[in-house]
Formats: structure tokens, C-alpha cells, sequence
């Protein structure tokens, strides 16, 4: 079942499906997805940090959302002709991600592994938490620095 998820999760779409909505609205669609992630890890974070007192309910809940949304099949959200190249300044997605496709599912992969980890880890106090947010802030920033550009 992972790997079904794993190899359909980052994969193109033909083009008919790609142009199914426009290249404007899939950038717009991709950035609220990737929105969602990063409202459940600032909350982990906030946490991880001390600057909210540690609740293993509200920590897990925030992993439980993580590991939905990595369950979610974002492969019509990255189609052909939504790279900040074809629409400048409305996506920080780079061209990279649909050159190098193959690197750009191995650091989904690895997202995939450290939300699985912190799922394992989220209940069971702060010094567990800690750690498996730290993996998944690697995670993040480990996609970010090859295929997000830092700026519109
Ligand atoms: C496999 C690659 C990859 C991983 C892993 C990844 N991201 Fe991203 N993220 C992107 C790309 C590409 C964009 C740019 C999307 C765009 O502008 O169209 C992005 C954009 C974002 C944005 C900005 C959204 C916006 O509205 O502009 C946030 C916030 C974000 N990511 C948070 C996270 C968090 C938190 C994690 C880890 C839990 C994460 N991302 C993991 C590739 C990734």
C-alpha cells in the first residue's frame, strides 16, 4: 500500500488531465496544500520549541493531519506547465521539480518517513516529540532548498 502511495503520489499526469483547470488556479491549489502543512507543523513547532506547553492530544492530532495530507495525491497539483518559469511571479515552484522528478519523489519519500516517525513519536512526551519534528523540518527544508525558489 505504500509503495502504491509512494509511486503514484509525485507522478505527472498526461496532459488531459493536466489542463483540466488552469495553471493558474492548480499554483493557486498547490500553495493552499502546502499551507496546510506548514499550519501543523507551526503548531509541532511551537511545541517542540517550549513556546507552548506540550499536550500529547494536540500533538498527535497535528501528526494524525500530517499523515492525512501526505495521504493526499498531489500529482495533478504539480502538472506540466505550472512552474514559476510558466507563470512568473504566482508560484515559487521551480522547472527543477519536472527535471528532476525522480529527486523530487525521493524528498517525498523522505517527508513521507519522517511524518510516519513523528505519528510513532508525537504522544509520547516532549523529549520524543522533539527529535521527530527536527526530522521533519529537515524533510521540509530538504525539498524547499532544491525546488522552491525563495522568493515570487
Ligand atoms: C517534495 C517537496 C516538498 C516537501 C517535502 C515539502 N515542501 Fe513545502 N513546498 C514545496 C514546493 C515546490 C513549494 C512551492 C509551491 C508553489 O509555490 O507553487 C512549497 C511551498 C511551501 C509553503 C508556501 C506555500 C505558499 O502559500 O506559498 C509552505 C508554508 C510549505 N511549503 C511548508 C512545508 C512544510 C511545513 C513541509 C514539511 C512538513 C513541506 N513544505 C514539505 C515542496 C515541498
Amino acid at each position: 500500500m505504500r509503495k502504491f502511495l509512494l509511486s503514484t503520489l509525485f507522478v505527472v499526469l498526461p496532459a488531459a488531465v493536466a489542463f483540466a483547470q488552469s495553471a493558474e488556479d492548480t499554483a493557486k491549489a498547490r500553495m493552499a496544500y502546502f499551507e496546510l502543512l506548514g499550519f501543523e507543523m507551526h503548531g509541532l513547532a511551537a511545541m517542540a520549541k517550549g513556546e507552548v506547553d506540550y499536550d500529547a492530544d494536540v500533538a498527535m492530532a497535528h501528526a494524525k493531519d500530517l499523515k492525512a495530507l501526505t495521504g493526499y495525491t498531489i500529482s495533478d497539483l504539480f502538472a506540466p506547465g505550472t512552474s514559476n518559469a510558466d507563470l512568473p511571479g504566482k508560484t515559487r515552484a521551480q522547472p527543477a521539480i519536472w527535471e528532476n522528478m525522480d529527486s523530487f519523489q525521493e524528498k517525498g519519500k523522505a517527508l513521507f518517513v519522517a511524518v510516519d516517525e513523528l505519528n510513532a513519536a508525537a504522544g509520547n512526551g516532549l523529549d520524543a516529540l522533539r527529535p521527530a519534528v527536527g526530522k521533519l523540518g529537515a524533510a521540509c527544508k530538504g525539498c524547499h532548498d532544491d525546488f522552491r525558489a525563495k522568493d515570487f
